[in-house]
């Protein structure tokens, strides 16, 4: 199956690349990862896509004096390798107005919190501080204000009193790489239709049960 033209862009390790190029090793899985792009050459997350036999190119920022420069010759290079699905993984790059209205409808991203709660980064350490007994992860479409955009899935994990950033960061991790491909199936099957600012999933199994925290009956 040849499936939806996919890139990813990183910044840093690349584990959610590396989940999304574990899901597409399946020939049954309606995507494929056909570039990955780096604003930095020393991404770790290069290597596993060089490992995958994956097309990778580096667009260093600093080469380029604008912002939107630098969109626009991304955006050049992806829309000539029919690109038709970008899914941010941990790109640290603001993109610009320009670059969110021509990828509109077009472009996920991953975050590690239950959006609209804890946008921005530190959101592991703001979730501990604001005690709440969830947080999670959320895969989005992408809209020009940062850390917005139509929901396609969530994963809730528990907040434990002993967490620290880094092990909530840890539990959080684990579920984002299982979403993460889940929404590209999702989406690449066509399961996905975006009406208004929400992301209506047709014909889907919803979990019926909810989550309480601390345990009732602890
Ligand atoms: C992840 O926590 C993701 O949610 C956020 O950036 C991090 C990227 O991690 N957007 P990795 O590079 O995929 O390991």
């Amino acid at each position: 199956m040849a499936g939806l033209r996919l890139c990813v862009p990183i910044s840093g390790r690349g584990s959610n690349l590396g989940a999304l190029i574990a899901a597409c090793a399946d020939p049954q899985f309606p995507a494929r990862i056909e570039l990955v792009i780096s604003n930095k050459a020393s991404a770790a997350g290069l290597a596993l896509a060089e490992r995958a036999g994956i097309p990778t190119r580096v667009f260093d920022h600093r080469a380029y004096s604008k912002r939107s420069d630098f969109d626009r010759e991304m955006t050049r290079v992806m829309e000539d390798m029919q690109i038709e699905l970008i899914c941010l993984a941990g790109f640290m790059r603001l993109l610009s107005d320009e670059f969110c209205d021509h990828w509109r409808d077009r472009m996920i991203n991953i975050h590690p919190s239950l959006l609209p709660s804890f946008k921005g980064l530190d959101v592991q350490q703001a979730a501990i501080d604001a005690g709440v007994r969830f947080s999670g992860c959320t895969v989005h479409y992408v809209r020009k204000e940062m850390d917005t955009g139509p929901i396609v899935v969530q994963a809730a994990v528990p907040v434990r009193t002993a967490d620290t950033a880094e092990t909530l960061a840890q539990r959080i991790l684990v579920e984002e790489h299982k979403i993460y491909p889940q929404a590209v199936r999702l989406i690449a099957e066509g399961q996905v239709h975006i009406r208004g600012e929400r992301a209506i999933l047709i014909d889907h199994k919803m979990p019926a049960n909810a989550l309480i925290n601390p345990l009732p009956n602890g």
